[in-house]
């Protein structure tokens, strides 16, 4: 039920703080230095002696896909490919008996994802689900895997699943790293301690709904947006212009933000608002900030995305808070906003926000 949100979406934004906590329990043992992932328990000599790893996924969970292989490459040091089901099943890929697949589905049904799990179970990989849809297909035929406790989702749009992933495959990647002997128990326990504070940190992102809404009131007329990140916010930028685009029908492309030169540069004027999600955890930090200038200097408006504390954006358009968390956590703070603008702008545009035209929740044909 909706209860007194307007919108499944809207719910399923605001409860990601709940989600996060659901995803974390009996996981997540901070003051213990504890990681405990039952349904991967059985396989963690296989995976931590993976010498590949690849992720498939659709949509949404493509992006977290993404995301999951930055955090997998950057914490285990265990070189990873992302793959669309969709390509990956018909491109006659090179499976070896000893990769490790992850399967990245909300609700387990995807089509491509599905039988892009079959063939490489056909080529004897280890399979694993991260899934939401507790007994669906995927998480039936894979060898074992972390469910995201995110509850069920309504919107056709992916927002609290998006979440979960994320935070799922971030647990993942800390598992491994661990077993690996990439990051020591101190290492663990404070990276595990930043995860117990990320939903109330959370909280307070979601709590400025209202400045989010005021700014979607400026925006709601945009043809189109440009949304640009680096590094584990690439992903972030990614699926913020896919939640515009699908609710909302507004045309967003989301880009690497050093990438604007090649070519999205040419598009920038004052019709083109370009969300940056530069917080100051970034490694390259600085070289978002030349992004901001350059596209503030061809009269286009920025809308940034940084730290409560950090002041240097205060030229842009708007500048959205966020509180400071482990760089490798950002991208959970750094959706939430992206989420409520596309929510906003769509429900101003007077968009069916839970069922936007053409979409169905789960694509299970081609
Ligand atoms: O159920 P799945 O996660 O496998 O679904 C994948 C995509 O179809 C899904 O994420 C889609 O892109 C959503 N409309 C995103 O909001």
């Amino acid at each position: 039920q909706k209860g007194s949100y307007k919108h499944f979406m809207l719910k399923e934004i605001c409860e990601q703080p709940e989600v996060l906590e659901q995803c974390m329990r009996g996981r997540v043992k901070a003051s213990e230095g504890q990681l405990l992932l039952g349904g991967l328990a059985m396989h963690m000599d296989r995976l931590a002696a993976a010498t590949r790893i690849i992720i498939v996924a659709c949509g949404t969970s493509w992006h977290a896909a993404l995301l999951g292989e930055y955090l997998i490459e950057h914490l285990a040091r265990i070189p990873v490919e992302v793959e669309y089901g969709s390509e990956f099943r018909y491109r006659n890929p090179i499976l070896f008996k000893e990769d490790v697949l992850i399967a990245v589905s909300q609700s387990g049904e995807t089509a491509d994802t599905l039988a892009a799990l079959q063939l490489a179970k056909q080529h004897k990989c280890l399979c694993i689900g991260v899934c939401n849809q507790v007994g669906s297909s995927i998480a039936r035929e894979t060898d074992g895997g972390v469910y995201l406790h995110a509850g069920p989702e309504i919107g056709v749009a992916s927002t609290k699943a998006f979440t979960a992933q994320i935070f799922t495959l971030s647990m993942i990647a800390l598992k491994i790293a661990h077993r690996r002997g990439e990051i020591d128990d101190d290492s663990l326990k404070s990276k595990l301690q930043a995860m117990t504070e990320l939903p109330g940190l959370l909280k307070r992102v979601i709590d400025q709904k209202e400045t989010v809404l005021q700014m979607a009131k400026v925006y709601r007329y945009a043809s189109n947006f440009l949304y640009l990140g680096r590094g584990f916010n690439f992903p972030v930028a990614l699926e913020g212009a896919l939640k515009l685009k699908e609710i909302s029908y507004i045309h967003a492309e989301g880009y690497p933000a050093a990438e604007m030169k090649h070519g999205p540069i040419a598009l920038i004027d004052q019709f083109m608002p370009v969300v940056v999600i530069a917080p100051k955890s970034d490694p390259n930090y600085h070289k978002l900030q030349s992004n901001i200038e350059e596209v503030l200097a061809r009269g286009g408006a920025v809308i940034a995305i940084t730290e409560d504390d950090n002041h240097d954006l205060d030229n842009c358009d708007y500048v959205i808070r966020v509180p400071t968390t482990d760089e490798f956590l950002m991208p959970v703070l750094a959706v939430a906003p992206l989420q409520l603008m596309a929510y906003y702008i769509a429900d101003m545009r007077g968009c069916n926000v839970d069922q936007p035209r053409n979409l169905a929740k789960s694509v299970t044909v081609e």
